[in-house]
């Protein structure tokens, strides 16, 4: 994906790579089904199985999620198959090949497992993983993610607004930025010996992004608890910005004043802006982001879909960008 011919990567294109099946470890799904799981609500989408192609797919344990009534929260697409969901993944501590995280990720504990909270808020603190997953009600959220690489999916999330944890933890009046850290030990990902990006992953996003309530703290999909590979025990989707954004498996959360860099803008800033908000007119150097492949519709005749600016968020996120120049801010 992300091809950096200055450090000597170079990524295979995705058709040479077999997707394989998750690898799933009973145990640990077990370790969850004992502490944070709890039997789907009947009002799930994942329960109803009305989006999601089926309940429980991967057999793990159960994240209870009810409905989201957050405007746009639930698009109308047909869900990705859990198996091209967790088989096809983006997940660099665990190495570069689409299949190597559900392949590799297995070695990642999940538990236990906590979050900083660090810098500008008057509640600076570290939470546990079941303080986070009880702090506001399970939503379930239907989300298009679309990858800068030029494919996209459908994921049924399980998750809260980011800003329930964001108001519990008051930002002070310096707080203009978010960053955003996640785990990097080399003893549970074997990914980090490659010098591909600087280690930890670091994200960010603008103060009033991260309170949208469209930027979710996600700690399932598919009416479970997030397999490794998509990031467990929780992770971030900020579903108008390319995938790079929502970063997987957090255990730093920094408020700060400044607009912080992030892992690829270090690696490639002519390539990948902070904002990297889904434009389909301002196209990556070395591929065009006029449209998509959706995955899991990719036969040998399938239409590209046209890429929707804000990757059709456009009516709750325009807003925020108002009297930006995008194509500069890209
Ligand atoms: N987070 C971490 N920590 N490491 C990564 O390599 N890859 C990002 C993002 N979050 C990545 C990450 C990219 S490029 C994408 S497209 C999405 O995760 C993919 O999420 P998915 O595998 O759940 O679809």
């Amino acid at each position: 994906m992300h091809v950096l011919r200055d450090r000597g990567f170079v990524h295979p294109v995705s058709s040479e790579i077999t997707p394989r099946a998750a690898y799933l470890d009973r145990r640990r799904w077990l370790a969850w089904a004992g502490s944070a799981a709890a039997t789907a609500l009947p009002g799930s989408v994942a329960a109803q199985g009305a989006q999601s192609p089926q309940a429980r797919p991967g057999k793990g344990a159960a994240l209870a999620a009810a409905r989201s009534s957050v405007a746009g929260a639930l698009v109308m697409d047909k869900a990705t198959p859990y198996k091209d969901a967790t088989t096809y993944n983006n997940f660099y501590e665990f190495g570069t090949d689409k299949a190597d995280p559900s392949q590799h990720a297995h070695t990642l504990k999940t538990r236990p497992w906590t979050v900083a909270i660090e810098g500008e808020v008057k509640k600076p603190g570290t939470y546990d993983l079941d303080t986070l997953l009880k702090l506001a009600p399970q939503e379930e959220r239907i989300y298009r993610l679309r990858c800068v690489e030029g494919w996209s999916m459908v994921i049924p999330w399980i998750g809260y607004s980011l800003s329930e944890l964001i108001k519990r933890v008051e930002p002070t009046g310096n707080a203009k930025f978010v960053q955003f850290v996640t785990l990097a030990d080399r003893k549970q990902m074997p990914g980090l010996t490659s010098s591909v990006l600087d280690w930890p992953y670091v994200e960010g996003l603008r103060l009033d992004e991260a309170m949208h309530p469209l930027t979710l703290l996600s700690f399932g999909m598919y009416g479970e608890v997030l397999p490794n590979q998509n990031g467990a025990p929780l992770r971030l989707v900020v579903p108008w910005k390319y995938g790079f954004k929502s970063g997987k498996s957090l255990v730093k959360i920094r408020f700060v004043d400044k607009q912080p860099k992030t892992s690829w803008e270090l690696a490639a800033p002519s390539e990948y802006g902070f904002y990297s908000n889904v434009n389909p007119k301002v196209d990556h150097p070395r591929w065009s982001q006029a449209s998509e492949r959706r995955i899991g519709e990719d036969g040998l005749f399938a239409k590209k879909r046209p890429t929707l600016m804000f990757n059709g968020y456009e009516p709750q996120v325009g807003q925020l960008y108002a009297g930006m120049d995008l194509r500069r801010q890209f």
